[in-house]
C-alpha cells in the first residue's frame, strides 16, 4: 500500500510542543516526534473506542501484555513471558521508576554522553551521583563515527566517589543514531555484571532502523544479563503516538519487577486507556507495512540531509544515523571562523528561523552541536536546510 509522507499536516493550532514553542514563522526541526499521520490501524482502534463513547477507568489487560510479548518474539526471537510486561506512562518515567526502585541516595547512575537530555533527570530527581562514560569519535572526512571505548567505560564505574548502581543505556542511541552490535552490548553488559549494576536499556528507537541493521535487545544476550536488565520499549517513536503516553518495561527478574511495580503504582498509577489501545494496535503487526515504507522515506530524508550538509556546509561534521530520525551535527568550525556568531542553536533560530535542539543539553562541551529531526515531509526538511544555508550566506 502507498502512504503519503509528503503531506503537510498543519500542527500549529494543536497543543504540539514542537510547533507551539516558537513564533509561527519558525520551522521546527527539533522535538523528537514526526510530522506524519499515525498509521490508520491505530487511528481506527482509537476511533472505535471514542465511538463507543465510554471513557471510564481502563487498566492494562493480559491481552496487551501478550501483544507486547509476541512482538518481541516476532522481531527478535525473544521469548517474553507476558507477566514480565509492565505499562508505564513513558520511557522517561520508566527509567526514573527503575532508579527509584533500586538506588539509594548517593548511588551512582552511569550514562554515555552525548545522550538524550532526559537521561540527566535521573540523578537530579533522586539525589544520585552522575557518572559519565563519554563516547569517542573517529572521523572520516566530515563524518563522525561514534566509538565505544570499553576500557574507559569500565573505568567510569564507581567514579565521583559513588557506587555505580545503574547503567542507563540508550540503544539505539539518541542523538547519534548508532546501533550497538553484539560485541559492544556484551562488553558493556559484562562490565555491568562484574560491578553488580542494574542495566536499564532504553530501546524506544529500536524499530527505527534505517540501514537494514538489526536491533539486538540487550536482555537477549544471556540469562545472567536478562536477570539484571530492565528493557524499556514503546510504540511512541516508531508509530508517532508520543502524546498518548504509554510505554512498557520488560522485567524478567521477579523481585526487581515487584519493586518496579510498587514505585510505578506510587508515582504514576496507570497509563491512559487510549495509550494502551494505540499500543496494542501498533504492536499487533497491522502497521508493519506502513513502518516498512516509513523507514524507506526516513532513509531518503537522512541521505538528503547528509548530501545537503556535505555540499553546503563543508566544515560541518556529523554522524550518519543508522537508526532514529535524528542527526547530530557539529558546527564548531563555523563558530571558530566567526561565520556563526552565537551558539549554532541560537544562530539558526534567530537568523534562519529554524528550531533545532541545542547540543549543550546532551552533554558537556556540546554547545556547538545541534540535533536536527528529519522526521518531516521532505519539502519541509528542504526548506529548513535552505533557510540554514541562506542564513550562513547572509553573514
Ligand atoms: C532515547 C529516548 N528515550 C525516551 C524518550 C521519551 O520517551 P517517553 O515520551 O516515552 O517518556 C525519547 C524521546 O525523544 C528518547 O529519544
Amino acid at each position: 500500500m502507498a502512504y503519503n509522507f509528503d503531506e503537510i499536516i498543519e500542527r500549529r493550532d494543536t497543543n504540539s510542543t514542537k510547533w507551539t514553542e516558537y513564533p509561527p514563522d519558525v520551522l521546527p526541526l527539533w522535538v523528537a516526534d514526526m510530522d506524519f499521520r499515525t498509521p490508520e490501524p491505530i487511528r481506527a482502534a482509537l476511533r472505535a473506542a471514542l465511538d463507543r463513547g465510554v471513557l471510564g477507568y481502563e487498566f492494562l489487560q493480559p491481552r496487551t501484555q501478550q501483544v507486547v510479548a509476541a512482538r518481541m518474539e516476532r522481531l527478535y526471537g525473544w521469548q517474553v513471558d507476558p507477566d514480565w510486561v509492565v505499562a508505564t506512562t513513558g520511557v522517561v518515567s520508566g527509567f526514573n521508576i527503575a532508579a527509584r526502585a533500586v538506588c539509594e541516595p548517593g548511588d551512582g547512575v552511569l550514562v554515555q554522553p552525548p545522550v538524550y537530555h532526559m537521561f540527566y533527570s535521573v540523578h537530579k530527581n533522586i539525589g544520585l551521583t552522575k557518572q559519565v562514560a563519554p563516547f569517542d569519535f573517529e572521523e572520516d572526512g566530515n563524518v563522525l563515527i561514534p566509538k565505544l571505548d570499553l576500557d574507559a567505560f569500565a573505568h567510569s564505574f564507581h567514579s565521583n566517589e559513588a557506587r555505580t548502581r545503574m547503567f542507563l543505556l540508550c540503544h539505539p542511541h539518541n542523538p547519534m543514531g548508532n546501533v550497538f552490535n553484539r560485541d559492544e552490548l556484551l562488553g558493556m553488559a559484562e562490565i555491568c555484571l562484574q560491578n553488580d549494576a542494574l542495566i536499564v536499556s532504553d530501546e524506544i528507537h529500536s524499530e527505527l532502523l534505517l540501514n537494514g541493521s538489526k536491533h539486538i535487545p540487550l536482555a537477549t544476550l544471556s540469562d545472567e544479563i536478562v536477570d539484571k536488565t530492565v528493557t524499556l520499549v514503546a510504540p511512541s517513536k516508531t508509530f508517532n503516538t508520543a502524546g498518548l503516553f504509554c510505554a512498557f518495561a520488560i522485567i524478567p527478574n521477579a523481585e526487581l519487577r515487584e519493586r518496579f511495580k510498587k514505585v510505578n503504582e506510587q508515582i504514576t498509577g496507570h497509563v491512559s486507556s487510549l495509550g494502551i489501545i494505540a499500543a496494542e494496535a501498533a504492536f499487533s503487526g497491522a502497521c508493519d507495512d506502513w513502518l516498512a515504507k516509513l523507514l524507506v522515506y526516513l532513509k531518503g530524508n537522512r541521505d538528503l540531509v547528509v548530501d545537503y550538509l556535505t555540499e553546503n556546509f563543508p566544515a560541518a561534521r556529523f554522524t550518519i544515523p543508522n537508526a532514529t530520525y535524528l542527526q547530530w551535527i557539529d558546527f564548531g568550525a563555523y563558530v571558530k571562523s566567526g561565520q556563526i556568531t552565537d551558539t549554532p542553536h541560537k544562530f539558526f533560530l534567530e537568523k534562519a528561523r529554524v528550531a533545532l535542539n541545542d547540543g549543550s543539553v546532551f552533554g558537556e562541551g556540546c554547545e556547538n552541536f545541534v540535533r536536527l529531526n528529519f522526521g518531516s515531509p521532505r519539502s519541509m526538511l528542504e526548506e529548513g536546510l535552505e533557510r540554514m544555508r541562506k542564513a550562513m550566506d547572509k553573514k
